[in-house]
């Protein structure tokens, strides 16, 4: 697992960004929604725009640079360009801290977040 820093590291309506090389290969956003956390990867899947960067809108962000919105519980665009979703990833809450579980592919992101 990722450690992301403390939940108060990341204020409400907020992102932050986990980059690359810190346990994933790719950087990682992890957006509060009222006190809720989500974790998903950080570019967008049209360009090189970082998501973290983007505007939240209850449980969707959207990207910075076409506008295209993504869902944060599963990781799906809602209308182009973006056509193929970001993987969505586990938050873990232990101790104090916060950590994601990183998923290794679209598709299991989508069986996670089917279950
Ligand atoms: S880079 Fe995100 S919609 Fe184009």
């Amino acid at each position: 697992m990722i450690l992301v820093g403390r939940p108060e590291d990341i204020p409400l309506g907020e992102a932050v960004r986990v980059e690359a090389g810190f346990g994933s290969k790719v950087p990682i956003a992890v957006f509060n929604v009222d006190g809720e956390l989500y974790a998903i990867d950080d570019t967008c899947t049209h360009q090189d725009a970082s998501l973290a960067d983007g505007w939240l809108e209850g449980c969707s962000v959207e990207c910075p640079l076409h506008a295209s919105c993504f869902d944060l519980r599963t990781g799906m665009p809602s209308g182009p360009p973006a056509r193929t979703p970001v993987r969505t990833h586990e938050v873990v809450v232990a101790d104090g801290l916060v950590y994601v579980r990183v998923t290794e592919s679209v598709e299991a992101a989508s069986v996670e977040t089917a279950a």
